[in-house]
């Protein structure tokens, strides 16, 4: 029997590997990871070998208003609308190297394998390194992909601030990456993100890809305490105002709703500013975050109502000021059942082991679910290690799962004979 166009097609495992560690020179951490957090100087600089890499391959760039890079290879029906394929480049301050820039590279290896094996598709496929998504320096994470699905307004995500005070608008504009396109004006076909599973049940199950079906809802809260500065030695322990102690309850008290809440949640403290942060001062203002998620919807507002319930309490006894922001939410998203259908059966027609999985982290993919059709494919990663220098995954693991794209990408981009 005849093999149908581009069935026995794989990615060239080495060159993407090369890729993913020359980009990881570029905004390196103190160990062995990547440091290159959105808009920064580094960031420009991995924007630029990006740009560069994607037009070699003969891609043709776009730009939009959020910083967002749109790197398109032409199909041959102008009606049609582009199947989009990307992740970001953005990382954590002690991020790893394959967190998100494995999708992004990942999805510039399909198409210069296709580009090698002269494979023309109706739908043309869009390479997409969208900015900000880590949300490590301005708050919340998946901020270019919002705007483009219509979450925030421009206005709103050029006005977050980083901790020292610098805007998006500002850093964006800085770094020479503001596009001229308006965000959200493109229309997609469908969209595929690949990614490193950040979690550890792929490898403790022995499988080469995760079908990602779902993924879990998340509410980011910041809270800002207000207590008394006031010397640690000479006020008594009657007169304290004590902010410090507040957020430590709060942040028992998080972990608590966490553990009533299992199975599939999770809650967490991850920043906490104390100010004037001295060690003999009684801190009159805390600001800290907190992170909670969980794939069921109803669970999740339980969570959130009962940890804002309880952390009022805390304050009131404390005679603290309680504030909160709503910095981040997203509702639990199902993936598309035809495109989730692809993976599978790329994985299935590639002959490696797979298995549907939720994921744990949130992802671009789960906006542009709000504008498109999309997905996720993921593959493992060693120990669940992820956000964090030591994150590691292995070249075949890389490869898997970019051949479950490269076929799940032509199937949706329909190959032309
Ligand atoms: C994004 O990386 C997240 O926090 O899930
Ligand atoms: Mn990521
Ligand atoms: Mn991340």
């Amino acid at each position: 029997m005849v093999a149908a166009p581009g069935e026995n097609m794989r990615i060239d495992a080495d060159r993407l590997w090369d890729s993913l560690m020359d980009m990881a020179k570029i905004g390196p951490g103190i160990a062995g990871g990547n440091n290159r957090q959105t808009l920064t100087d580094a960031d420009a600089e991995g924007r630029r070998l990006f740009q560069s890499w994607c037009e070699a391959a003969g891609l043709t760039m776009g730009v939009d208003k959020m910083g967002t890079m749109f790197m398109t290879r032409p199909g041959t029906d102008p009606e049609a609308l582009p199947v989009y394929v990307g992740s970001h480049l953005d990382t954590q301050p002690t991020g790893g190297k394959y967190d998100g820039v494995l999708g992004v590279l990942a999805a510039l290896e399909v198409v210069r394998s296709m580009n090698d094996l002269g494979v023309k598709t109706k739908h043309p496929i869009v390479v997409t390194n969208w900015a900000n998504e880590e949300g490590a320096r301005f708050a919340p994470a998946m901020l270019a992909s919002g705007v483009f699905a219509g979450i925030h307004t421009l206005e709103h995500a050029y006005s977050r601030k980083d901790p020292d005070g610098k805007s998006y608008g500002e850093e964006l504009k800085r770094i020479g990456w503001l596009g001229d396109e308006d965000v959200g004006q493109r229309k997609m076909h469908a969209y595929f993100e690949y990614h490193i599973e950040q979690g550890p049940i792929l490898e403790a199950e022995n499988r080469q890809i995760g079908v990602v079906t779902h993924c879990q809802g998340l509410y980011w809260l910041e809270f800002t305490l207000t207590g008394r500065e006031a010397h640690t030695g000479s006020t008594p322990m009657a007169m304290r105002v004590n902010a410090g102690l507040a957020m430590s309850r709060i942040m028992e008290m998080v972990q608590a709703v966490a553990m009533e809440n299992q199975p599939g949640a999770v809650g967490g403290v991850g920043q906490v500013f104390f100010s004037p942060n001295s060690r003999n001062v009684l801190p009159g203002k805390v600001v800290f975050t907190v992170d909670i998620r969980t794939p069921d919807k109803a669970k999740l507002e339980r969570m959130r109502e009962k940890i804002q319930g309880e952390a009022s309490k805390v304050c009131e006894q404390l005679g603290v000021g309680c504030d909160v922001e709503q910095v981040g939410h997203f509702d639990p998203v199902t993936f598309d059942p035809v495109l989730v259908g692809r993976v599978r059966e790329a994985a299935e027609k590639l002959g490696l082991s797979h298995m549907d999985i939720i994921s744990g982290a949130g992802h671009d993919a789960c906006w542009a679910a709000k504008v498109a059709p999309a997905t996720m494919i993921m593959c493992p990663c060693v120990g669940g290690l992820s956000h964090n220098e030591a994150e590691e995954i292995s070249k075949e693991w890389a490869a898997a799962g970019a051949d479950v794209l490269l076929h799940a990408v032509m199937e949706t981009a329909q190959i032309v004979e």
